[in-house]
């Protein structure tokens, strides 16, 4: 087994859902200390809202303080509720805002001190759905198209000191993300045969393994020279 990440600190967000917690392991798995935060609280993973900017800092100042510093940055917390548009009240709009943009963004602003530090790099989980349009999905889209731009905008202004900024866009991950969706709104009026055939669903759900390995690719030193980059891990869905 190789150990791309010997000696290295990693902090992943969103660590107690699916996509997070096969992250955590594959890094453990290949020799970083790692620090788990969820809004969740569940085994070995911290409570942090990533919406909080107290949270976030608090997060952050405990997380380098145990391992003693940060090389890597992983922001894979989010939310996705299907609406219809004239269904998305003001407050679901803002939450899917709050985690899946102002999270990255409150994360990476509180690690960047200590990723310029190690030269190190940061991974957000983004979606097809930020660059491929989805129905019933407005907010959800909104926030990962800007989560994109966000980590490619970082990437530019963070490359002369060193530091990367990466953005993986799975499709359909076997969690509880989209079958929460789902199950949350099958008595609704959507129409999912629209909604199956955009998502990706066609093509079937991959373990959330799939995504881990391309997140740790891209925090490896192997992407030394990748930084701004958007990996679509979708079995060709965005194509
Ligand atoms: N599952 C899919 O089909 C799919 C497809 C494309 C992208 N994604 C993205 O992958 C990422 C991981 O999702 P997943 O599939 O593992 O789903 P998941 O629901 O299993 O995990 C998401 C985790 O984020 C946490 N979270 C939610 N709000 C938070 C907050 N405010 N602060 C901290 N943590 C919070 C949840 O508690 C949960 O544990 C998300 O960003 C999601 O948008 C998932």
């Amino acid at each position: 087994m190789t150990r791309r990440f010997e000696g290295k600190r990693a902090l992943v967000t969103g660590a107690a859902g699916g996509v997070g917690r096969a992250t955590v392991d594959l890094l453990r798995e290949e020799g970083a200390a790692v620090v788990g935060v969820d809004l969740r609280e569940a085994d070995g993973v911290r409570a942090c809202d990533v919406g909080s900017p107290a949270s976030v800092s608090a997060a952050v100042a405990a997380a380098v303080e145990e391992m003693g510093g940060l090389d890597v940055l992983v922001n894979v917390a989010g939310i996705d509720q299907f609406r219809r548009f004239e269904d998305l009240d003001l407050e679901i709009w803002n939450r899917h805002l709050d985690v899946n943009l102002t999270g990255p963004m409150l994360m990476s602003q509180a690690a960047l001190p200590h990723l310029r530090a190690s030269r190190g790099n940061i991974v957000t989980i983004a979606s097809i759905a930020g660059l491929r349009a989805q129905p019933y999905q407005a907010a959800y889209c909104a926030s990962k198209a800007g989560v994109v731009m966000l980590m490619k905008s970082l990437a530019l202004e963070l490359h002369a000191d060193g530091v990367r900024a990466n953005t993986v866009c799975p499709g359909g991950v076997d969690t509880d993300l989209p079958m929460a969706a789902a199950a949350e709104h099958a008595d609704s009026k959507l129409d999912w045969g629209l909604l199956t055939e955009t998502a990706g669903g066609r093509y079937g759900f991959m373990p959330p393994r799939d995504i881990a390995d391309a997140v740790a690719y891209l925090a490896s030193d192997a992407a030394a020279s990748v930084t701004g980059a958007v990996l679509s891990v979708d079995r060709g869905t965005a194509c």
